[in-house]
């Protein structure tokens, strides 16, 4: 196949010279031009393209040589070969052609087959040097193109390098904060498998992140709550919306407690989420708070209906247990034995401690407190517990002898021992029940009862124990509200440890319980000073003092007014009996020096008792008044700001109570 007709062109002052090669060279398919000398042919060359130039040597005005050079050196046709054709054939000659740019040199005469194999050759040649070059260009290119590429590809990685670096560190960034956060954070993959927790969790719950990675939250599992609760979290997450809802959880140790979940699918390509990011919050204290909230609202309730029921039902009790303690007194003068006095006067009794339960509940009573020696208080409030509590009950006492005090109200401590043993022996087995109480002091170095909230130091330590069917579980965190009770109606209020607890935490002490089937251990815990302390031994003293001093007793209840003169009477005392203040301070103003002592109600009418010491005392200093009061209570530092007030009556009042601070007052030296 000839592909293409290679054009040649003849140089040559006398073409004829080589007419037979030019014939031969037609034949062969040749397209043949020609020129005379080198300006013609550089004429022909630049208005058509040459494959070839056949070139002679001796020629008129410029030489082949020169042509040659003029050729070659010219950029445009420097890649077409030239050949020399002459009859020149010294070597210097032959040298000079190819110095000049020829590539090949043929002497004449030649053989014209010779001639066309060396074109041939040349042309050959010349299309390879092409292709070469032609190639050599795509390579230099595609090298180039490649260079390029790499230097693009160079600057992709750095970006790229750089980009993973931030991103990196934003992770890192973003895992610290996740790990700083108070809330616990699970990260799931989309079948709910924990690929991560962070430290909030690991402290919330108790389990080490190795220890739940690869599980399944029990918020995303099938449990404790109904199959319905678990299909409305999975269908809203993978949704792709966000679940938010309350869970009831245990730790690794099996406390139970309440959290708040909120879990947002993790949304990265498309819609469907490749995993969830759940946010928890340990919501107990809340809950313990809002509980304390409605107690707290509970109590103001109470308090409010105690101040308002507490005055006048003191005063109603005091006439009972005042009358009664008359009538027991007067059918003891006359030997006459009547037992049910007892029973009016032990239930009056229960009566006014409920009262008082509801008062230190609501604290509208002032408490005041003294150091009180608890051992001594728990002896006592024993006393009571045997005799009232039926024989077939063990009770072991484990009582050491605390010579320091608590800084309490001693009768308040003894309605804590009280009401503890009464559940103790109510809750005790029927047939063989035991209940142990037992009191020691103990250091606290506050780590030991996180939960009681105490600080480091002494503490008393009262357990009262039983061997009772023990508290269930559920109601375990009920017991301690106000009149909550498991008892039938009429058997108990729910109020008995209401106020031990309230009693205990004004003190800065802590009440705590363990139960179980067959043993429930109640503890109290009371800041304890451990000097020693002399007891007063007037409080022992089961003989009431007498007197023979003139007494006003001023109530503006008749009843109590009776009460108070009937009792000073029966101990010695001469006794006015009055009912309005106006009156007793007129009274006094015409007494005057007669008058040793004035017993005055606090809330009064026209007049507080307070006034009206204040009042006699510009009429006569020496009188002295003690103020009674069945809501208010004064403490002894209240009273000694005023000059004339010695002490303060509580009502309901026993004849004791009554006769012992009469005579303490009258000899008081102030
Ligand atoms: N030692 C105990 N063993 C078993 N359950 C107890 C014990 N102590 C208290 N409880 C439970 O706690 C509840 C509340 O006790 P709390 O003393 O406050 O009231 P109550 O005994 O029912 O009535 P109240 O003391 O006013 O007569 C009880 O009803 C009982 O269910
Ligand atoms: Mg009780």
């Amino acid at each position: 196949m000839n592909e293409k007709i290679n054009k040649l062109l003849i140089i040559d002052d006398s073409p004829k010279n080589i007419q037979v090669v030019a014939n031969f060279l037609q034949n062969e398919g040749y397209d043949l031009s020609f020129a005379t000398d080198g300006k013609e042919a550089m004429q022909v060359l630049s208005k058509e393209t040459f494959d070839l130039i056949l070139l002679d040597v001796v020629m008129p005005l410029i030489d082949g040589f020169q042509v040659c050079k003029e050729i070659s050196s010219n950029a445009n046709y420097k890649d077409i070969p030239i050949l020399f054709l002459t009859v020149k054939t010294d070597p210097e000659s032959i040298v000079k052609g190819f110095e000049s740019g020829g590539v090949d040199y043929i002497t004449k005469p030649f053989n014209p087959y010779e001639l066309l194999a060396r074109i041939k050759t040349h042309l050959r040649l010349k299309s390879i040097q092409k292709q070469f070059k032609e190639n050599n260009a795509k390579l230099i290119e595609e090298v180039s193109l490649r260079q390029k590429a790499e230097k693009q590809l160079k600057n992709m990685n750095v970006e790229l390098e750089y980009k993973v670096k931030e991103r990196t560190k934003q992770i890192y960034r973003l895992a610290g904060i996740i790990d700083q956060l108070y809330e616990s954070v699970i990260i799931t993959n989309k079948d709910g498998v924990i690929e991560y927790v962070n430290k909030a969790f690991e402290s919330d719950s108790g389990f080490k992140s190795d220890e739940v990675i690869g599980d399944i939250p029990r918020f995303l599992e099938k449990g404790i709550y109904s199959k319905e609760f678990y299909e409305e979290i999975w269908s809203t997450i993978r949704s792709g919306k966000t679940w938010s809802g309350s869970f009831s959880n245990t730790k690794k140790d099996g406390t139970p407690y309440d959290e708040e979940i909120m879990v947002v699918p993790i949304i990265n390509h498309g819609n469907e989420p490749d995993g969830y990011f759940s946010l928890k919050r340990d919501v107990s204290s809340q809950k313990k708070l809002e509980k304390q909230l409605i107690n707290a609202q509970k109590m103001e309730a109470i308090g409010t209906l105690a101040g308002g029921i507490a005055h006048d039902f003191n005063n109603i009790l005091t006439a009972i247990i005042g009358f009664s303690e008359i009538v027991k007194y007067e059918l003891e003068q006359k030997n006459f034995d009547c037992p049910r006095i007892n029973e009016v006067l032990s239930a009056s009794n229960r009566a006014k401690d409920l009262v008082n339960q509801i008062l230190v509940l609501s604290r509208r009573n002032e408490i005041e407190k003294k150091p009180v020696r608890v051992d001594l208080v728990v002896k006592e409030a024993l006393k009571l517990i045997r005799s009232s509590v039926p024989a077939s009950i063990e009770i072991i006492q484990n009582i050491d002898e605390t010579l320091g005090t608590v800084n309490a109200d001693p009768s308040q401590i003894h309605q804590v021992v009280m009401n503890l043993c009464t559940n103790a022996y109510q809750a005790a087995d029927r047939e063989k029940g035991r209940i142990i109480i037992g009191l020691s002091q103990i250091k606290l170095n506050g780590s030991e009862t996180p939960e009681s909230g105490l600080g480091r130091g002494l503490y008393l330590k009262l357990t009262v124990e039983d061997n009772g069917k023990g508290i269930d579980r559920s109601i375990a965190d009920k017991i301690f509200e106000p009149y909550f009770t498991t008892k039938r109606p009429g058997e108990g209020t729910g109020l008995g440890l209401a106020v031990v607890n309230g009693i205990i935490a004004d003190i800065k002490g802590s009440v705590t319980v363990k139960s179980d089937a067959g043993n429930t251990v109640f503890t109290v815990l009371m800041p304890y000073n451990p000097q020693k302390h002399e007891t007063d031994k007037s409080e022992n003293d089961i003989r009431i003092p007498k007197g023979n001093e003139k007494v006003v007793f001023l109530d503006d209840e008749a009843n109590v007014a009776d009460i108070g003169k009937i009792i000073l009477e029966s101990l010695g005392y001469s006794v006015k009996k009055m009912t309005d203040p106006v009156e007793a301070l007129n009274y006094i103003k015409a007494e005057k020096s007669k008058i040793d002592i004035v017993v005055a109600d606090y809330t009064m009418p026209s007049m507080t008792g307070i006034d009206l010491a204040e009042k006699a005392l510009d009429i006569d200093p020496k009188i002295r008044f003690v103020i009674s009061s069945g809501i208010k209570r004064f403490s002894n530092e209240e009273l000694k700001s005023f000059k004339n007030i010695y002490g303060f009556l509580k009502k309901p009042f026993t004849k004791k109570e009554l006769g012992t601070l009469i005579r303490k007052a009258l000899d008081d030296n102030k």
